[in-house]
């Protein structure tokens, strides 16, 4: 539906744009110039390649090799979006590192996804499987990649990188904790960042929409991280997307760009019709019950208490939770940067914001329910296996059909227990909220 007009060789990708982007604004006073700069950080940045990300012409090279990186099969395959103008699909960034081209990966590539058929930023690329694409990666990298740089340095450097890639290759082992679409294990990519050993948890998260940024002041879901909001951004920023090794320093300007573009994204108009006068009386049932905890979502009023929920509480799957433990508190407050924040080990989850909410299922920071009447619901009657595919029902608003990838809640870390919140609430009320809950 989006033009492709992807065009090899790829053309050369701007970079230095952080040195363009430097000039202080107070946290989100929403200049429109600094949401611009901020939206072309989110965009187009390339936060950090290094020697060892892919170089560029060893990805075209693939794509001439390699029925899986076609540019026509990265959309089906691996569920990457493209907007037109641009070659690469959106968050796959160019930037060079030890004078040779690289592949690297930003903000966008996670955070920018469909609803109703158009692209929206912010929203969560339902689709993606990032854990197939780094697995069909390094199957491709096992065997002959014909590549020859623009020099004889060039050249030189690409081969030597094969070579490393294809014993790294070998001996590579696919994660046995499967994401299916849409779900990524972020804290374990922050974890090797920070070099902490890896973790042995299921804690494959559902890709969180970014239309909260004007209300949450902890992240990640477990609210680990909180204090000064720039930092706490900066720190989201070099340890989701930037590959060189974080140590003390101060806070960029950019940051202040990039946190002023992410609380200007609004949640995408539900297309879907609403029961008005239904939606009025869940609206009332939601300020009662639900908003001490997911906050306050009026045209005059947007705001979240921002209280992480005990793990007791809210009794959803508890591997995620684990993952933060008090050892990796104490390693990470060594870090000058990192121990100006306010540090909480995984006691909980924080209430994810549910701004267009309708358009993001499944929930749960799992992504282990179906659809929003299901997390209302009695969790011993929600679905105990459903599929991850194309098909939305806009009454109970979720997921629905038998297409796509079947998601096993029987799975430990994939749980659907927990969330008991709506069980009391009667069988009108329920179907109130869930109305009300559309218009988000
Ligand atoms: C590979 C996918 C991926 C990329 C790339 C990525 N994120 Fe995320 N992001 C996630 C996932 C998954 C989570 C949930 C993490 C958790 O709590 O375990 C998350 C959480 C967040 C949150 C917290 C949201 C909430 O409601 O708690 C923010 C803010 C955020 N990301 C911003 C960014 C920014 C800014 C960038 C670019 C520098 C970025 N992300 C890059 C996948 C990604
Ligand atoms: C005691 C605090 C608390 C109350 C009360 C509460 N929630 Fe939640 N809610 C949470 C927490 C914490 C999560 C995150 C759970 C997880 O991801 O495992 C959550 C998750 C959700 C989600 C999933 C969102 C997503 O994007 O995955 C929805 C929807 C939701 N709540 C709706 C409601 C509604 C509607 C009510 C009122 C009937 C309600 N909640 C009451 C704390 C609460």
């Amino acid at each position: 539906m989006y033009p492709r007009g992807y065009n090899l060789p790829m053309r050369r990708w701007l970079v230095g744009l952080v040195a363009s982007a430097a000039v202080a604004l107070p946290a989100y006073a929403a200049a429109p110039e600094a949401v611009q700069r901020g939206e072309q950080l989110f965009f187009e940045h390339s936060f950090g390649p290094t020697a060892s990300s892919v170089p560029m012409a060893v990805f075209q090279a693939l794509q001439h090799q390699d029925a899986r990186f076609r540019p026509e099969a990265l959309g089906e395959r691996y569920g990457l979006l493209f907007k037109p103008g641009r070659d690469l699909p959106i968050g796959f960034v160019g930037a060079p590192a030890l004078g040779v081209e690289r592949l690297s990966f930003n903000c966008s590539l996670c955070h920018t996804g469909q609803a109703a058929g158009k692209v929206v930023p912010g929203m969560a690329n339902t689709r993606l499987r990032m854990q197939e694409f780094e697995e069909d990666l390094m199957d491709a990298l096992k065997h002959d990649v014909e590549v020859s740089g623009t020099s004889t340095y060039e050249t030189a450097q690409i081969k030597l990188w094969l070579l490393l890639a294809r014993r790294q290759a070998e001996g590579f082992k696919p994660s046995p904790h499967r994401a299916g679409p849409g779900r990524f294990d972020l804290l374990q990519t922050f974890k090797k960042r920070l070099g902490l050993p890896p973790h042995g948890f299921n804690a494959q998260m559902d890709i969180p929409a970014l239309f909260g940024a004007r209300m949450l002041k902890r992240y990640p879901r477990d609210g680990a991280l909180g204090g000064d909001q720039d930092l706490v951004r900066y720190l989201i920023v070099r340890l989701s997307g930037d590959n060189s090794p974080l140590k003390g320093g101060k806070v960029p300007a950019w940051v202040t760009d990039l946190n002023a573009y992410l609380a200007s994204l609004e949640p995408p108009a539900n297309p879907y019709p609403v029961d008005r006068v239904r939606a009025a009386e869940g609206h009332k049932v939601f300020r009662n019950t639900c908003a001490p905890c997911h906050g306050v979502y009026e045209p005059y009023e947007l705001s979240h208490p921002n209280r992480i929920i005990p793990q007791a509480v809210v009794g959803t799957d508890p591997q995620r939770v684990q993952v933060w433990d008090a050892a990796s508190i104490a390693f990470v407050r060594r870090d000058p940067l990192i121990s100006q924040l306010d540090l909480q080990p995984g006691v909980g989850l924080l209430p994810p914001s549910l701004r267009g909410v309708w358009a993001t299922p499944p929930y749960l920071h799992n992504g282990s329910v179906p659809t929003l009447y299901d997390v209302l619901s009695d969790p011993g009657k929600r679905p105990a296996t459903f599929r991850r595919g194309p098909n939305y029902d806009p009454v109970k608003v979720g997921l629905t059909g038998d297409e796509g990838f079947l998601y096993d809640t029987r799975i430990p870390g994939n749980g659907n227990m927990g969330h008991p919140f709506g069980v009391p609430l009667s069988e009108r009320e329920r179907l109130a909220v869930v109305e009300y809950l559309k218009t988000l």
